[in-house]
């Protein structure tokens, strides 16, 4: 066995497929410390610089002192207390909806949501770039995928046609991202509910990227565009904008209670900590105050700097006038795209590189994130950076 996963783990080297762990030595921001060196971070998903905040920190702590560490069983058997409650019921206002239901991350939402509403007699039509959360969970339902190319509305109605004519009594559920994670790009959601309304087909909308971000109070993509209660499963990570962890969803209460019989994720796993689940709280919290829109202003004024004066050289067309926190620097070759990771390394900047799986073979990248807790010089440094290593030698 061992000489099989080493032939194969030196397979991955030779195509510059190989992962490997960094150590962080200090807390997240816009700096972080890899081997005593300080180096700035463009990779981050704490959009909003909230991973170390005072007022999550405080929250958290408070409720360690109330509520102890661990929850020592799933939620249905003992381990739901006070902080999950307070936390869903802050999500259900935020979001106006019904209900929420909280999960230990946003890969679990996903994993236990999607198979509890979908089986092997129906369809789900997903778009080609959702994430592997998305793509898992859908596989898991066993219902019959079907993938649209991304953001292509035309092909996804004639899948729609396909299923209503060769499957008409199924069940059918799209599910797509409102930011897309690796490509910043947004979907086309007022195409998709005319369509889903069209086909009586449900739809999944994971916001992970855009809560925080956009849309009032950072409700994400659905409430900017006044849609949310065309939106049937809101998905979302408390581990991105949010700046702690876990995953969510929010609904009709029938869903919920729903997801509370069938999300396996939800039923067989212990409770988060509730100390995790103040902290999200007080993001919430946070995102719907005044200097939460402060924060979500100050996120703007970088993301248009950054647009400014990034070279558009390395920038993935699907990218201009989006405007979400993430920039595709997409390099292709997966080693060129590890050169230029260590180069910017050397010059203070950690952005790791971004290859397959988790984008298209060929199509490697540096995904740049910012954050609100960007200073204008680091940006400006990073982008002096950048278009000296783009000089030829
Ligand atoms: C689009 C998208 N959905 C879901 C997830 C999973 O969320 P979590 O990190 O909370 O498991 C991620 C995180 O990488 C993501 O980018």
């Amino acid at each position: 066995m061992e000489e099989l996963f080493a032939e194969e783990l030196e397979a991955l080297r030779a195509r510059s497929l190989d992962r490997h762990l960094r150590e962080i030595g200090s807390a997240q921001g816009s700096e972080v410390e890899i081997a005593g060196r300080r180096l700035i971070n463009f990779s981050s998903n704490d959009y909003l610089g909230l991973a170390n905040d005072r007022r999550l920190r405080d929250a958290a702590t408070a409720a360690i002192d109330d509520f102890g560490v661990g929850t020592g069983a799933s939620r249905l058997i003992t381990g739901t207390q006070s902080p999950h409650l307070a936390l869903e019921r802050a999500l259900t206002e935020w979001k106006r909806t019904e209900a929420a239901l909280c999960f230990s991350s946003g890969y679990a939402a996903a994993l236990g949501t999607i198979p509890a509403l979908v089986t092997k007699n129906d369809v789900v039509m997903l778009d080609k770039l959702c994430h592997a959360s998305l793509i898992d969970g859908a596989k898991l339902s066993g219902a019959v995928l079907r993938v649209f190319p991304h953001n292509h509305v035309g092909k996804l109605e004639s899948h729609l046609e396909w299923a209503r004519r060769e499957h008409p009594g199924m069940r059918v559920l799209i599910i797509t991202e409102s930011v897309f994670s690796m490509d910043g790009d947004r979907a086309p959601l007022r195409e998709l509910i005319e369509l889903k309304k069209r086909f009586g087909a449900l739809l999944m909308l994971d916001e992970a990227h855009a809560v925080g971000v956009i849309g009032p109070n950072g409700r994400g993509l659905a409430a900017a565009e006044n849609v949310s209660e065309e939106v049937d499963i809101q998905m979302g990570t408390l581990s991105k904008a949010l700046g702690t962890s876990g995953g969510y969803i929010c609904g009709s209460r029938t869903l919920i209670e729903w997801l509370i019989n069938r999300a396996r994720s939800f039923i067989y796993s212990t409770a988060p900590p509730p100390a995790i689940a103040a902290a999200a709280l007080a993001a919430v919290d946070f995102l719907a105050s005044p200097e939460g829109e402060e924060r979500r202003l100050l996120l703007s004024e970088r993301i248009r700097l950054m647009e400014g004066i990034l070279p558009r050289a390395g920038l993935n067309e699907e990218q201009s006038g989006a405007r979400s926190a993430i920039f595709p620097w997409v390099v292709g070759d997966e080693e060129a795209a590890l050169n230029l990771a260590a180069a910017l390394q050397n010059e203070g900047f950690l952005i790791p590189a971004i290859r397959y799986p988790t984008v298209a073979k060929g199509a490697a990248r540096l995904r740049i994130t910012v954050s609100a807790a960007h200073e204008e010089p680091q940006i400006r440094a990073f982008c002096k950076a950048i278009r000296k290593l783009m000089k030829p030698e």
